[in-house]
């Protein structure tokens, strides 16, 4: 069976540097607009019978990215396709995995239904938010991670007296991965969210007296949370000098004033979104080649497990 690689709007330089790799040409649609807004995907090249990949990471503006993911595999199923496996590198909605105050609803469940009744037969992802969210996929999904990446890149930066720092403690079993990689001691922040873009930072775990932090998360959105977590380190006594990795950089609202501001050393994160030009020297890590090679073992049915986030 043939297979073929189509990009969605969101990261369309992602999608051809995984096209290059694999060393075929991208699929062709169009996306258009009605007067009304509403999206339209037309393929314009066949995929009767084949193996297609659609690359479409669901960053900002989610809600469009996702529409556009779910009408692409909508227009392959009924074009013919064999199967249908979505490359979302950034899955939007992830942080809505269970209801926090009662008469809310559980966006990511939602949206795992919506993929799975696009036709989507396969879902591959890298560092989501929660390992957890497999169980609200009823399709399976391939969770990679680039923290292996993150953690190369990161390693000629190091000071000699660095610690990883989880900044809260949803990331706990990420800085475990990080300081287990970099064979470097481990702390964590205790935050409290205020709102979507506030946050709160407690105490600090761990010994970070005197040391340089790498504080690491799987996204930034508003930069609150690195943000929070920087200042806890400081006052806890660890230098201001910090390296903060990321997987996902979304960067929204006030994130590059604040990260800014803080005076870290450097910022690590990958091309999972679109990049653009900041203000910040951001230090960017290419997951093109472990996609690209997650869909060619895929297509050959063969083995990802040194690609998948392990705990
Ligand atoms: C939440 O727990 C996530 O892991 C991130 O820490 C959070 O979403 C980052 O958001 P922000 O940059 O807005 O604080």
């Amino acid at each position: 069976m043939e297979f073929s690689v189509f990009a969605g709007s969101s990261n369309p330089s992602l999608a051809k540097s995984i096209a290059e790799r694999l060393a075929i040409p991208l699929g062709l649609r169009a996306l258009t607009r009605f007067p009304d807004t509403e999206l339209r995907v037309e393929l314009k090249t066949t995929v009767r019978g084949r193996d297609v990949y659609l690359i479409q990471p669901t960053g900002p503006p989610v809600d469009e990215h996702l529409m556009d993911l779910l009408l692409m595999a909508d227009a392959c199923r009924r074009a013919g396709a064999a199967k249908i496996t979505a490359v979302i590198p950034y899955f939007g909605y992830a942080r809505q995995e269970r209801r926090v105050s009662g008469r809310e609803s559980v966006g990511a469940r939602l949206v795992a239904d919506l993929i799975a009744a696009s036709g989507i037969e396969r879902v591959v992802a890298v560092d989501l938010h929660t390992a957890a969210l497999e169980a609200v996929f009823s399709i399976p999904l391939e969770h990679l991670s680039a923290v292996p990446l993150l953690a190369e890149a990161l390693r000629p930066h190091l000071s000699p007296k660095a610690v990883v720092v989880a900044p809260d403690l949803g990331a706990v079993k990420l800085a475990r991965r990080y300081a287990r990689i970099l064979d470097l001691p481990m702390a964590i922040v205790h935050k409290t969210r205020i709102s979507a873009e506030q946050v709160e930072a407690g105490g600090v775990v761990g010994d970070v007296q005197g040391r340089s932090p790498v504080i690491v998360d799987d996204m930034i959105s508003t930069g609150g949370t690195i943000e929070a977590a920087h200042q806890a380190l400081v006052a806890a006594g660890c230098a201001g000098d910090a390296l903060v990795a990321s997987t996902h950089g979304l960067f929204t609202g006030p994130a590059l004033e604040r990260l800014t501001a803080l005076g870290i050393r450097a910022l690590f994160t990958t091309d999972s979104l679109a990049m653009r030009a900041t203000p910040l020297a951001i230090h960017p890590v290419g997951i093109a080649p472990m996609l690209a090679e997650a869909i060619k073992r895929l297509h050959e049915g063969r083995s990802l497990s040194d690609l998948l986030a392990r705990e």
